[in-house]
């Protein structure tokens, strides 16, 4: 595109929207150019890099500080690229492909040369999603390849679900961010490893295992010793910088009252709780999507309220639940005991 014509469409844009708020455009251009982009998808922003260019893949490790080992999804335009980017594809793959993409799933496959050793470091295999959000797939699209995006947080902190929260996180490291909105899955995508015939779960995530288990038509296996691992599946991934203390639902009022006694407590509850003004609550739905869709703006808020321990407790394990729940565990196991 000739100089005049993107100024022009960038002072069009500056006209109709909030000042500087950068387009599709801007953020293809910026990963052509081999910058960083802040980009929505349905589940959480992505910190993307043109997965074919390793100086911008590398950049993605220092910028977030997560170690090179951990490998991350490149996201694809449409379905029809999986044979460019996998090779030896299982009829499970492409029966989970066909059925839920785009959408909120990661398919880790055996990598064809087109995937790099800076994108899965160094593994035989690559994690691959079509994500469902209509702006990042216009920038998938126009960009032509693929995009190498982990969530766009800092390493070890909550996945960010808004604009907003990437440029708190990430800010002054990105070329721009695209604005899309709150995400509406609101957890990272679940992850399949369909190598195999029987497919093994490596992260439950934003597609419910139980509709991914009707497409196949049988159980998701749980990873084992001899299975391909997701690295970088931390216990202490997904915490806020509060502690998290989870206890049965009928048990909230009990212990926030009692911790709320010599700290700053904050309450994630479904229910109304009659608790000292003091302690900060936050109301989750009980409706589990809707939990998932706000559960790290939740985690946000009440560290941004400077609170030092916030009581929980878990949904059942049902659709989205289990995703939740996963994530509220690997957060609470790195609080220790207060
Ligand atoms: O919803 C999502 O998946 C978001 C959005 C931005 O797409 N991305 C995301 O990326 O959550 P990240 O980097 O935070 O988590 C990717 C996970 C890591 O746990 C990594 O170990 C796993 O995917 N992974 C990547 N490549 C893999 C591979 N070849 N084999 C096994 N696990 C892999
Ligand atoms: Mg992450």
């Amino acid at each position: 595109m000739g100089l005049a014509l993107s100024r022009k469409s960038s002072e069009d844009k500056q006209m109709a929207g909030p000042p500087h708020s950068p387009g599709v455009e801007d953020a293809v251009r910026a990963l052509r150019a081999g910058e960083l982009v802040g980009l929505p998808t349905e589940t959480v922003y992505g910190l993307g890099a043109d997965a074919s260019n390793e100086l911008a893949v590398r950049r993605i490790f220092e910028v977030k500080g997560r170690p090179s080992s951990h490998p991350l999804i490149v996201h694809l335009a449409d379905a029809a690229a999986l044979d460019a980017w996998a090779v030896d594809l299982t009829a499970p793959a492409r029966a989970l492909a066909g059925a839920f993409w785009p959408g909120p799933l990661t398919l880790v496959v055996k990598r064809s040369a087109l995937a790099s050793d800076a994108v899965t470091g160094g593994q035989d295999t690559v994690a691959l999603r079509v994500p469902a959000h209509p702006l990042a797939l216009e920038v998938l699209r126009r960009f032509g390849g693929g995009v190498a995006a982990p969530s766009a947080n800092r390493f070890g902190h909550v996945s960010p679900t808004t604009a907003a929260h990437v440029r708190a996180d990430l800010g002054a490291a990105v070329a721009c961010v695209l604005d899309g909105g709150p995400c509406a899955v609101g957890v990272e995508s679940t992850i399949v490893d369909v190598t195999t015939a029987s497919p093994v779960l490596l992260r439950p995530g934003g597609l419910a295992t139980e509709d991914i288990e009707r497409c196949l038509g049988g159980p998701l296996r749980s990873p084992d010793a001899s299975s391909h691992r997701a690295p970088g599946m931390l216990a202490a991934h997904y915490a806020p910088r509060a502690g998290l203390l989870l206890v049965p639902e009928a048990e909230l009022e009990r212990v926030a009252r009692e911790r709320a006694e010599r700290l700053r407590v904050g309450v994630l509850s479904r229910k109304a709780l009659s608790l000292p003004p003091e302690v900060r609550v936050r109301r989750l739905s009980g409706d589990l999507a809707e939990e998932a869709r706000s559960l790290y703006a939740a985690l946000r808020e009440l560290d941004e309220a400077g609170v030092e321990l916030i009581v929980a407790s878990v949904p059942p394990t049902l659709g989205l639940g289990r995703a939740v729940a996963d994530r509220l565990q690997r957060a609470a196991h790195h609080t220790p005991q207060i």
